[in-house]
């Protein structure tokens, strides 16, 4: 028997109302928002992710799927949708519609990380980007924006951690602040943090093993300059005046590189490890970066894979969907067979969802199956109805039968529907 790869999932049945609520509720509030839908490429030339995420994080050295192609070219599954979408602004030459931009994207992303509750190496984010503004208003409507999502899905128990990474030039004192500080401890860091303090002192904040060494570290919000502590507390005011919640979190670096000023993240208290359900920030240099013009941009994602985590621990009832209301019954001869095709196609072409018998079992057999997936009305469309031009609609919660005549059973299940209600 074949079995699905480690850290993927198939997706059906009761697991599906969840995806529905929350890729709808997504949608509409993105358009309220007015960001408008992208879709990219799953997969990426693996230079854009190594140029973007960063060399030296976690993502790009030991997470991402690559592999060479028929043609040599080394391909990722992207890791992630920033990237992606970074590119296509630069190579589509969308700046030339003016800014500032917003666009939303719903898709898989695929990390090689060790699978565990709320962690897969197949997840899918719900992400959104804006392109062309430096002010705190749109790190602040974003965060507004993430925090209104979460609450149209029926989440109340979660955290807003946010932070400043300054720019590249606050980093610089800070970087050889952590330097001078993790000096002390170098013997006893993990061998990747003995790399990361080498090439890239601030990935030490973010490491899993050496946890403990970070909790005391030198707070990057110290060291912030003039301009980056002006954005930030502007950033704080305007959340405040929002009614947003949150906590500053001062050692809050984010998992990738591209990132500067305000990053953010949201926790949910009844995750365990894996409470992170979203985060983002500020990437005013991604863009030229990777080959564009000086274009500062901001965004975050979500992962849907956590968030239904968080919905089911909240216990949110979210809306079912509609299963067969109505299931099409008949008896054995040819002209029942024809009735009942056309009677399914009427009743679904008014938009009331219904079954037709497709395994041509007896009737008390149709019957059964009918009441298995809990639909409501059986029409039955025997022999002597036919002669009559009569069909019989069986309640299957109280079992009463009424018969209605051929051109009458659209408006006679409507009317019992509408009852029921
Ligand atoms: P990220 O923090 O790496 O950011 O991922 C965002 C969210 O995706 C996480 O908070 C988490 O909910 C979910 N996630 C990440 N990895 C996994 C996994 N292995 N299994 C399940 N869920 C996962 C980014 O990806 C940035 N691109 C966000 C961003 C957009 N920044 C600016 N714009």
């Amino acid at each position: 028997m074949y079995q699905k790869i480690k850290g993927t999932d198939d997706l059906y049945g009761d697991q599906i109302k969840y995806w529905y609520w929350i890729e709808e509720k997504a949608r509409k509030l993105s358009t309220i928002y007015g960001y408008g839908e992208i879709r990219t490429p799953i997969f990426e030339e693996t230079k854009l992710f190594v140029r973007s995420v960063g060399q030296d994080t976690d993502i790009v050295q030991k997470e991402m799927y690559t592999f060479e192609d028929k043609g040599g070219r080394s391909i990722t599954l992207r890791p992630e949708g920033t990237a992606p979408v970074v590119r296509a602004f630069v190579e589509n030459g969308m700046l030339a519609q003016g800014l500032p931009q917003k666009y939303f994207y719903i898709g898989p992303m695929f990390r090689y990380e060790r699978p565990q509750s709320g962690r897969q190496r197949q997840f899918h984010q719900f992400g959104a980007e804006i392109f062309g503004s430096p002010s705190p208003i749109a790190d602040a409507e974003l965060i507004i924006f993430a925090d209104r999502l979460l609450k149209e899905l029926g989440l109340v128990d979660y955290e807003i951690h946010i932070n400043s990474l300054g720019n590249e030039d606050d980093r610089i004192n800070y970087k050889d602040a952590l330097k001078e500080y993790y000096a002390q401890h170098l013997e006893s860091l993990c061998d990747d943090c003995k790399m990361r303090y080498e090439r890239n002192v601030l990935r030490l904040l973010d490491c899993k093993i050496d946890v403990k060494y970070a909790e005391n570290a030198p707070k990057i919000t110290d060291y912030l300059g003039g301009e980056s502590e002006k954005h930030y507390k502007e950033l704080k005011r305007l959340l405040t005046s929002a009614g947003i919640d949150y906590v500053e979190d001062p050692r809050l670096v984010r998992g990738l590189d591209y990132y500067n000023r305000t990053v953010f993240e949201v926790h949910h208290h009844r995750l365990g490890a894996m409470s992170a359900i979203a985060g983002g920030g500020r990437y005013d240099g991604l863009i030229k970066e990777i080959g564009g013009k000086e274009v500062p941009a901001l965004g975050f994602a979500a992962g849907i894979e956590r968030l239904i985590l968080s919905l089911k621990a909240e216990n949110v009832q979210v809306d079912e969907i509609s299963k067969n209301v109505v299931y099409v019954t008949y008896l054995g001869s040819k002209e029942a067979r024809d009735e009942a095709v056309k009677l399914a196609e009427l009743l679904r072409s008014e938009g009331i969802p219904t079954g037709l018998e497709l395994m041509e079992r007896s009737i008390s057999a149709q019957l059964k199956h009918a009441s298995r997936i809990g639909a409501k009305f059986c029409v039955i469309i025997g022999e002597d109805e036919l002669e009559r031009d009569v069909v019989v609609i069986k309640n299957m919660e109280t079992g009463e039968q009424v018969e209605f005549e051929k051109n009458f059973v659209v408006n006679g299940i409507k009317d019992m529907i509408t009852e029921m209600q």
